[in-house]
């Protein structure tokens, strides 16, 4: 018997209206701040994400799905993204509509230890807007986020902020770093004695206890911002204030892709355990043109939709509004009338529905009950001669008989 890949999901009838509701929540939301849709392959060269998130962020290093194609390397995206700055750059968005404000949602690959809230497929429900450095776009980016997760009944939650400043503030932080380890060097875990090496920043945001007082002595804070950066860092924070939204600045904030500058968020969920950010993202200034486009700045975040639905209050069974309406059929004759019956009820746009199993009477009303039928139709040999129906309201159980032509009209509401 096959089974699936670890780390991978069937998403079940059962639960799948749960996802379908975060989905209308979503586009819903997105459209009220004026977003369209985008739909990248799930599919691109992996040299796009080795360029955009580096070589050394740990998606690149361990957890890329690759497909060795001939010559050429593709991989399953561990992001959206870098997809989504490729699709501007290679459709000239940038030439038809510079600014541009999209939303995608889908599912992502990345190759890691599965456990709780930690999968190799999962989905994000995100966005991006190219064009703009304005620090307002950073506020309605972030209270978009605020919202989205209000209207998943979602609460509780944390938001963390802070600034990485440009890409000169960026260097001079990593400088800045070093000089502060280089006395403690022997102190920190293993992968982070290599990261002093190859990729410092990440060394802010170790889970290692003994690296965690080691960052927490070093009372960082701005030190490493440019006048301009400092500024807009200050007007998102006003922003913020004034929508009303909470946040918490975080100095150690670095996120592990390299592509960010400015304003970096992560939104956390205390029921969450050890995988407990539900949502990050920020700006990305300088990705847009180390792709090839243009010198354009850009931000944006996902939300991780497999931790949203940890802690989402939005019932875990929705049951199905249902209109259904239960087509029963007793004998041949019937079953062949009750075919028209069916296409007639849909052509009205009723969902309906019969029974393909054979089953009795009794096993068809068990059926319908389990089906949350809202109807129940009962077509026998006696109701075919007088050219009626029964209908009977599964809710109520009245029952009334109802001639054939007029059924569509009386059961429509
Ligand atoms: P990220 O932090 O790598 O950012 O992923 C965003 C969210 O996806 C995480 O906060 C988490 O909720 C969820 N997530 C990540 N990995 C997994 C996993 N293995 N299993 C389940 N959920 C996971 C990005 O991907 C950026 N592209 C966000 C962004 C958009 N930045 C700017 N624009």
């Amino acid at each position: 018997m096959f089974k699936r890949i670890p780390g991978t999901k069937d998403i079940l009838p059962a639960e799948v209206t749960i996802w379908q509701e975060i989905e209308k929540i979503s586009r819903g939301i997105f459209s009220l701040y004026n977003y369209q849709e985008i739909r990248p392959p799930l599919v691109e060269d992996a040299k796009l994400f080795n360029r955009s998130l580096g070589q050394t962020a740990e998606i690149v290093q361990k957890q890329m799905f690759l497909i060795q194609n001939k010559e050429e390397l593709y991989a399953l995206r561990p992001e959206a993204t870098a997809s989504v700055v490729r699709s501007y750059i290679e459709n000239s968005l940038d030439k038809t509509n510079s600014f541009l404000k999209v939303y995608y949602i889908g599912p992502m690959f990345r190759l890691e230890r599965p456990q709780k809230g930690r999968y190799r497929q999962f989905h994000h429900v995100g966005c991006e807007v190219l064009g703009s450095s304005d620090a307002c776009l950073d506020v309605e980016v972030i209270s978009l986020a605020a919202k989205l997760l209000d209207n998943f009944s979602v609460s509780g939650y944390k938001i963390n902020i802070n600034s990485l400043g440009c890409a000169k503030d960026k260097e001079k932080l990593q400088k800045n770093l070093r000089e502060a380890l280089k006395n403690s060097a022997d102190k920190l875990c293993v992968d982070c004695q290599n990261r002093l090496k190859t990729n410092v920043l990440r060394i802010l945001d170790c889970k290692h206890e003994s690296c965690k007082k080691i960052v927490d002595s070093l009372k960082l804070e701005h030190q490493h911002l440019c006048p301009e950066c400092l500024d807009h860092f200050n007007s998102v924070l006003n922003g913020l204030d004034l929508l009303g939204i909470e946040y918490k600045i975080n100095y150690s904030l670095v996120r592990g892709l390299d592509y960010y500058t400015r304003t970096v968020f992560e939104i956390t969920h205390p029921e969450l355990g050890s995988q407990d950010a539900i949502g990050a993202g920020g700006r990305y200034n300088n990705l847009v043109q180390e792709l090839g486009g243009p010198d354009t700045g850009a931000i944006g975040f996902a939300f991780g939709l497999e931790r949203v639905l940890l802690v989402s209050k939005l019932s875990q069974e929705k049951k199905n509004e249902n209109d259904l309406v239960f087509l029963i059929t007793l004998g041949d004759l019937a079953k062949i009338r009750g075919m028209g019956i069916l296409a007639d009820l849909r052509k009205y746009g009723i969902p309906a529905d019969t029974d393909y199993e054979n089953k009795s009477l009794k096993g068809c009303m068990r059926k319908a009950n389990d089906l949350n039928a809202r109807l129940v139709l009962i077509l026998g040999e006696n109701e075919l001669k007088n050219n009626v129906i029964t209908v009977k309201n599964m809710l109520s159980g009245e029952q009334k008989e109802v001639n054939l032509s007029q059924l569509t009209k009386e059961i429509k509401c």
